[in-house]
């Protein structure tokens, strides 16, 4: 299913279809210019992002469809961002989504489908986000009326809190102003601190006893040479070297966004199954960080 950018993308697509000889099914991608309360950079719907395109930009492609004869224009998409906690954003969409559509049937044009995305929040910390429950008791009274197959694109609702980081601590560090806990993950394993300042839970795999109250709070740190190289900060944990810790809810855009920064290799995936561990993606080597590169 392709969910088009932009006239230029919608191009592409229609020639690409062409010299394939297929007839592709395609929807717009829908730029509703909605505000939501999450971290600037996973916002996706206001007008000054990137993404989709504006009302009357779709009105034009629907009224020029001749011209894209390779494919068929089948709904409408819309993504708003990621980790949104509650409802209005949704329902402000989804207003303004049915006014776009029903300007487009009124000029005959049918719309068979409608894409509303993803971005149901999950708890990281204190969130207190809307259940699929709560979500669907407010949107779904508003879609029922259009008749049109719904589309649901959820992502980290789904896995985000399926999965940990487990690292181990390497080295702890006192400074004048702070406790340090050296770990061997680091932003390359998981960017979305760095990336956002986003809050990950952290927890010790270990309980100790803390004989010297009261504990200082310390930063969790990964071997990166960046200060912005961090997992979390400002925790009141209690650790010895080579302690394990789990980054909790890691199973979404975790291991997805990780990379060979300051050549790292990637860490294993490991899937826990009635209590069974299972590999299902091996750890990489530093072999495996120069094997595609050639000398001359
Ligand atoms: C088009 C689109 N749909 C759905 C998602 C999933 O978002 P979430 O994980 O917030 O549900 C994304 C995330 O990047 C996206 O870009």
């Amino acid at each position: 299913m392709f969910n088009v950018e932009s006239l230029a993308e919608l191009k592409q697509i229609n020639k690409i279809a062409g010299q394939l000889k297929r007839k592709i099914d395609l929807a717009l991608r829908f730029n509703p210019d909605i505000s939501i309360s999450t971290h600037k950079y996973i916002t996706t719907g206001k007008r000054e992002n990137k993404f989709g395109m504006d009302e009357a930009v779709i009105e034009e492609i629907y009224s020029n469809q001749s011209a894209y004869s390779n494919v068929k224009i089948k709904g409408i998409h819309i993504h708003i961002g990621s980790q949104i906690t509650e409802s209005t954003p949704f329902i402000k969409t989804i207003q303004k989504v049915k006014h776009l559509i029903k300007c487009l049937e009124k000029k005959d044009n049918k719309v068979s489908y409608l894409n509303i995305g993803g971005g149901l929040g999950i708890v990281y910390d204190k969130e207190k986000p809307q259940t699929a429950q709560e979500f669907a008791a407010k949107v779904l009274p508003l879609l029922k009326d259009l008749g049109l197959k719904i589309i649901l694109e959820p992502g980290r609702f789904i896995v985000g809190n399926a999965g940990i980081l487990v690292t181990k601590v390497l080295y702890l560090k006192e400074a004048v102003s702070k406790r340090f806990i050296i770990v061997d993950a680091a932003m390359n394993d998981l960017i979305r601190p760095s990336l956002y300042g986003a809050y990950h839970n952290i927890v010790p795999l270990v309980i100790r006893k803390n004989k010297n109250k009261p504990l200082k709070a310390a930063d969790i740190v990964g071997p990166i040479c960046e200060s912005g190289d961090f997992l979390g900060k400002n925790r009141k944990i209690l650790v010895e070297e080579e302690d394990y810790l789990a980054v909790m809810g890691t199973g979404a855009y975790g291991f997805t966004m990780s990379s060979n920064y300051n050549s790292r290799p990637k860490v294993a995936e490991v899937l826990v199954k009635n209590n069974k561990p299972y590999l299902v993606g091996k750890r990489e080597n530093y072999q495996d960080l120069i094997k595609r590169e050639l000398v001359i």
